[in-house]
């Protein structure tokens, strides 16, 4: 993907305004912090140190999975960091599985308690083939969100963790009521792979042959027609450049991950906000050297994709049935 560079921008860096709204909050950045982590000491430390970064620099930030927490009520204060990050939206996390065999009502009364914004419901068949205690049965899920969305005071959001979300299920999931679908392609962490490293060393051997598996970030966001305003991007997203180019492509925030986790564990919540405050000042580049005032701006028409890019996107598309073959 590349930007077409306007050489006479019209625009003053002071003018440029970076700003979105998401789940009824203005915030500062096209950017989130995805769902990571829970469930350990050092995890919980995480999840505080990340929602610092992000009420410091006014972008949404997710938790890790609230399993733990279902399991253990005593964990509720290690979950409980909106007083961390009052002016953010900060998102709850679970699996569709848990969702499934759960009881909503329980789990509504939790998230409501940790004071969050929307619950992310998180899908991850590949990892869990790969755990030896994962679940084997995944019956049932597209109707249990489906319920979640109905019964949900809170907006749900429905994400992979890195396999990616084709179109057709991208749309299934907004017309079942989730307000945002996130991406979360392949290109950037790949929860088989990290599995394997606690797999005996024969079982390694399968899940070697899954370090390529899913659907890149950038094509499945190319492929998605409609509804972008709806679809976060994360899963690869590792710099300025890859960030902005997934808001120029249309979605309504770009995600990381490994990223997030990397600065938090190198350099606390400082190390986080150093970290965006880099991919924002690529972004306010781009976007003055593509003419766009606004994030609205950048995405009309500011990026084009490479001719290999192209190629693989419209093959996607015919194999998705989304273009004649
Ligand atoms: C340390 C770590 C912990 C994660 N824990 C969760 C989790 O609890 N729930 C979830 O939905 N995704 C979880 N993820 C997946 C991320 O949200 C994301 O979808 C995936 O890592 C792809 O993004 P990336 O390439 O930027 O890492 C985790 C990722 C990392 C790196």
């Amino acid at each position: 993907m590349r930007f077409a560079h306007d050489a006479l921008p019209e625009i003053a860096e002071h003018e440029l305004d970076t700003t979105e709204t998401f789940l009824g909050a203005r915030v500062a950045l096209p950017f989130f912090i995805s769902c990571m982590t829970g469930g350990s000491e050092g995890g919980f430390k995480a999840n505080r140190l990340l929602a610092t970064a992000a009420q410091e620099l006014r972008i949404p930030v997710g938790l890790g999975s609230i399993r733990v927490l279902l399991e253990n009520p005593a964990l509720f204060p290690h979950f409980h960091v909106k007083p961390l990050a009052p002016d953010v939206p900060v998102l709850a996390n679970i699996s569709a599985v848990q969702v499934r065999d759960g009881d909503i009502p329980t789990l509504m009364s939790l998230v409501q308690r940790l004071e969050v914004q929307a619950i992310v419901v998180h899908l991850n068949a590949g990892q869990e083939l790969f755990q030896p205690e994962g679940d084997r049965d995944f019956r049932g899920l597209k109707q249990a969100i489906a319920r979640l969305c109905e019964q949900s005071p809170l907006p749900v959001i429905v994400k992979e963790t890195g396999f990616g979300i084709v179109p057709s299920l991208v749309r299934e999931l907004l017309r079942a009521g989730a307000a945002y679908v996130d991406l979360a392609g392949a290109g950037g962490t790949n929860w088989i792979t990290v599995e394997s490293y606690r797999l005996p060393r024969e079982a390694r051997a399968a899940a070697a042959e899954f370090a390529d598996w899913g659907v890149p970030t950038a094509v499945l966001l190319a492929a998605c027609r409609t509804g972008r305003d709806r679809v976060l991007a994360s899963g690869g997203v590792r710099s300025g450049m890859d960030a902005a180019k997934a808001v120029a492509m249309g979605a309504a925030l770009a995600g990381m991950a490994l990223p997030a986790i990397r600065a938090v564990t190198a350099g606390g919540a400082e190390g986080v906000v150093k970290t965006f405050r880099r991919l924002e000042k690529t972004l306010r580049t781009v976007m003055l050297l593509t003419g766009s005032r606004t994030t609205a701006d950048l995405r009309r028409g500011t990026v084009w994709l490479e001719p290999a890019l192209a190629a693989s996107v419209e093959s996607f598309e015919r194999a998705e049935g989304l273009r004649p073959g």
